[in-house]
């Protein structure tokens, strides 16, 4: 995953920093109450997007590679009462090579997993998983950031503070900030994110985290030569167009009838 690892380390920790991204769970949510399930969610994460569809009453296959995500999912997940809980079924495993004796009518892979498919083969493995497990007729979801040109601008010596935030374990108030660097051929950015411990330096840490980005047309091309054709491209989950206010597009695709 290219330096991104560390960055799904700790799954309370990413719980705790995302428990108000409330606007992509309905909008997966209704997806797969309309496609009437089982859904197959690519890069499940600690399940926030899994267990809401699952709440909702509709079965779901989650993939998630890092360890430590999936023991916050499996965690969540003991919480769940008994009949949603039965709809989960959660695996380790990389979404790149993942093959299911399965089909389903809804593939999802919300929250900038497709950002981690960094290379042209990642991302043809990726889509090659998808053109697997789709149904005929069925629907590919998913959401990556749109390019912010003034962010990938930035100075990569530049300090961007962001505040204080508390450690999930522990309480402690770290100060945290970012740095930010953008390699325009490769299309990554890397984000330094610094958490800085108020009294013990030792105890400072720091997490890089790397997003390939995609520009709309570029992300339409590309699902166009693997296969898809794009239903829907919008910005924020609201159903508005794709403006330069827009901090994620979304994306709905079918298999095209003639695709590899
Ligand atoms: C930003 S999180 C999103 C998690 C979840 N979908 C959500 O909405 O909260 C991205 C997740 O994708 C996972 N991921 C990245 N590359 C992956 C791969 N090749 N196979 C499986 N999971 C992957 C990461 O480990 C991380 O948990």
């Amino acid at each position: 995953m290219t330096g991104s690892e560390a960055h799904y380390e700790d799954g309370a920790y990413y719980d705790q920093a995302y428990r108000q991204r409330r606007h992509d769970v309905r909008f997966y949510t209704r997806l797969a109450v309309e496609s009437g399930g089982p859904v197959l969610e690519l890069g499940a994460g600690t399940g926030r997007v899994a267990l809401a569809i699952a709440k909702a009453g509709i079965a779901v296959v989650g993939i998630e590679s890092m360890s430590p995500m999936l023991e916050q999912a499996q965690q969540r997940l003991e919480r769940l009462p008994r009949a949603a809980r039965d709809r989960v079924e959660l695996r380790q495993g990389d979404l790149a090579r993942l093959r299911l004796r399965r089909k389903f009518p809804l593939v999802i892979a919300p929250f900038n997993v497709w950002m981690h498919l960094y290379t042209r083969e990642d991302l043809e493995r990726g889509f090659a998983t998808v053109r697997h497990h789709l149904r005929a007729g069925g629907r590919f979801a998913f959401d990556v950031l749109l390019p912010d040109p003034v962010s990938l601008a930035r100075v990569p010596s530049k300090q961007y503070r962001g505040g204080e935030v508390p450690h999930p374990r522990g309480g402690v108030r770290y100060r945290y900030s970012e740095y930010f660097s953008y390699d325009p051929v490769t299309q990554i950015e890397t984000i330094m994110m610094d958490f800085e411990h108020p009294k013990q330096k030792e105890q400072s840490f720091c997490t890089p985290l790397t997003q390939r980005q995609f520009f709309p047309a570029e992300l339409e091309a590309l699902l166009h030569y693997n296969g898809f054709e794009v239903e829907s491209h919008i910005g924020d989950f609201d159903g508005k167009p794709i403006t330069d206010a827009t901090e994620s597009q979304v994306l709905i695709a079918r298999l095209r009838r003639s695709s590899p």
